[in-house]
């Protein structure tokens, strides 16, 4: 009698068409991406916090101001937070399920948001936004990863950039919520911007409660009848739907296939799969290590915390007669508006064009402000001239660069690493965010609009690492995206196909699902005999 593996074998099928996407499936799908409104709302509030009179007179102990050390720690302690958060999240989502470990993030941020607002001195505030940042850090690696794995692959890039979107409109609420208590002479002025947060969570929270868990984490422990059941589920189809059983095929017979190739290890050596695996081939587990965090870290050094954590001061050194709180404002608009265009384009032309094109327009931009502000930066038209190439380098990083990133972390990775893989990458965007806090107010002070050469010098490195190093994932399922870094290089990935592969790891996979069902065959056989056995 065939086992599993062999009838998934027969099954398979690289060029299958996957289910029409539902409109409830898509809602379903798009619903975690929710989670970015924490991600925003976190970076933007403190900025505008931090501004506040009664906020300093509270936590400065009377004095006029808060220490520069004790800002840049109460800015600095959440990505730090975020970072642990986000390495810790990967073991658990890999043990107790994408689903939970969100929630448990979500519970952990809560708990976080309590203690900043019950706070009345720095030490409980610091305290209070590390717990939060742990709780970020959970859901901001695995709301990536449950999304890669739970969305249809058509739409996928579309719904992951979704998320970006949502990071986009928390950093805009933040803004307007820190605008609207600014003035406000009592605690209100503080506490009603970090209490708002707990909607956020609670919203996210029972969601994803209601959601369905990614049928990847039950194929990874074995449990195929519940993995059938969440992907019938998901694409809105009878759990007998040849849809359904066809891309359950791809990916059991994928992760046969890779856990033969990486076999399921310990604690430690588990973590140690990322990195195993020569630098020089494009798929081995080494090099996706390499490209996730590296991708996160150029995402970082385009400078765009520049403008969401300090432009205030920076509009101010400015002497303009516009609010420089108003021009900040400013920019988280464009931010958000300028993000949907990706769900179109990044299905349209791909990963990889986003990514090289993004990277020259940001350059443009950030070269003109720096030389028009070194040649006549007191020149009030020419500082006009800057602030709105601030607003277009806002757009070309919020249509290329910020979904990009996120959507290639979720699809480079093979399951057995995929939640480490994702994690770490995303404690690479809160180390450099760290980072790039903590040292940019010093750089500014020397470099005034010259900082923008930096940022541009920066952003013309990250167009040259995405020619080199970015594979075009668009349209293909994780399961071929595995075969794709395979038989491709970056360069080229953008033409493979499933057709254009050589066949040699679809054979593989075959096989290997094949020896899996022998196995089983052998097994049943043994037990039968056993049984025979023992009732002669
Ligand atoms: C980045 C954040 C940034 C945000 C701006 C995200 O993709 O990771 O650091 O603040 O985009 O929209």
């Amino acid at each position: 009698m065939p086992g599993a593996g062999a009838i998934l074998a027969e099954n398979h099928n690289v060029d299958r068409i996957e289910a029409p996407v539902t409109f409830k499936a898509y809602l379903m799908c798009a619903f975690a991406a929710f989670g970015g409104i924490f991600f925003g709302y976190d970076i933007g509030y403190i900025n505008g916090i931090m501004g506040m009179r009664y906020f300093i007179q509270e936590f400065g102990n009377g004095s006029a101001m808060i220490s520069a050390s004790t800002k840049s720690l109460i800015v600095s302690i959440l990505s730090v937070g975020t970072f642990l958060g986000a390495l810790i999240a990967g073991d658990l989502a890999d043990s107790f399920g994408r689903r939970t470990t969100i929630i448990l993030g979500c519970v952990i941020f809560s708990a976080g948001a309590a203690l900043q607002c019950a706070s009345t001195a720095s030490g409980m505030l610091i305290g209070g936004r590390f717990v939060a940042g742990l709780g970020v850090g959970f859901v901001s690696a695995i709301i990536i990863l449950y999304m890669s794995e739970v969305a249809p692959r058509k739409v996928r890039g579309a719904i992951v950039s979704a998320y970006q979107f949502c990071i986009t409109i928390g950093i805009m609420l933040a803004s307007l919520v820190t605008y609207g208590t600014q003035n406000f002479t009592n605690s209100g002025s503080y506490r009603i911007p970090i209490g708002i947060q707990f909607v956020w969570a609670l919203i996210l929270g029972i969601g994803l409660f209601l959601l369905p868990e990614s049928p990847r984490y039950y194929v990874r422990h074995g449990e195929l009848d519940k993995a059938t059941q969440v992907l019938a589920r998901l694409r809105g189809q009878p759990e007998t739907s040849g849809y359904v059983t066809e891309e359950l095929a791809e990916i059991v017979a994928n992760h046969e296939y890779e856990m033969q190739a990486v076999p399921r290890a310990g604690h430690f050596s588990s973590w140690a799969n990322c990195f195993r695996g020569s630098i020089g081939k494009p798929n081995s587990n080494l090099r996706r290590t390499i490209l996730g965090t590296s991708l996160q870290m150029m995402q970082q050094c385009t400078g765009v915390n520049f403008i969401f954590y300090y432009s205030t001061s920076f509009f101010q050194t400015l002497n303009l007669e516009v609010d420089p709180f108003l021009l900040s404002l400013i920019t988280t608009i464009v931010n958000v508006v300028s993000t949907p265009i990706s769900f179109w384009t990044i299905e349209r032309f791909g990963r990889r064009p986003l990514l090289i094109w993004g990277a020259l327009g940001m350059v443009i931009c950030q070269y003109i402000v720096a030389i028009a502000g070194t040649v006549a930066g007191n020149d009030k038209t020419v500082v006009k001239v800057e602030i709105a190439f601030v607003c277009i380098y806002i757009f070309f990083f919020a249509s290329t660069w910020g979904p990009g990133a996120w959507v290639v972390i979720g699809e480079i990775f093979n399951l057995p690493i995929r939640s480490r893989g994702v994690a770490l990458s995303t404690s690479s965007n809160w180390l450099w965010n760290c980072i790039i806090a903590v040292i940019t107010p010093y750089m500014v002070v020397g470099l005034r609009e010259r900082v923008f050469f930096v940022w541009g010098t920066l952003c013309a490195i990250a167009g040259v690492y995405a020619y080199m190093l970015i594979p075009e994932t668009k349209g293909l399922t994780l399961e071929q995206v595995d075969r794709m870094l395979e038989e491709s290089t970056p360069r080229n990935s953008s033409k493979w196909t499933p057709n254009t592969g050589s066949m040699y790891s679809v054979r593989k996979n075959r096989a290997s699902v094949a020896e899996t069902a022998n196995h089983e065959e052998d097994h049943e056989e043994k037990e039968m005999a056993g049984k025979k056995a023992s009732s002669s």
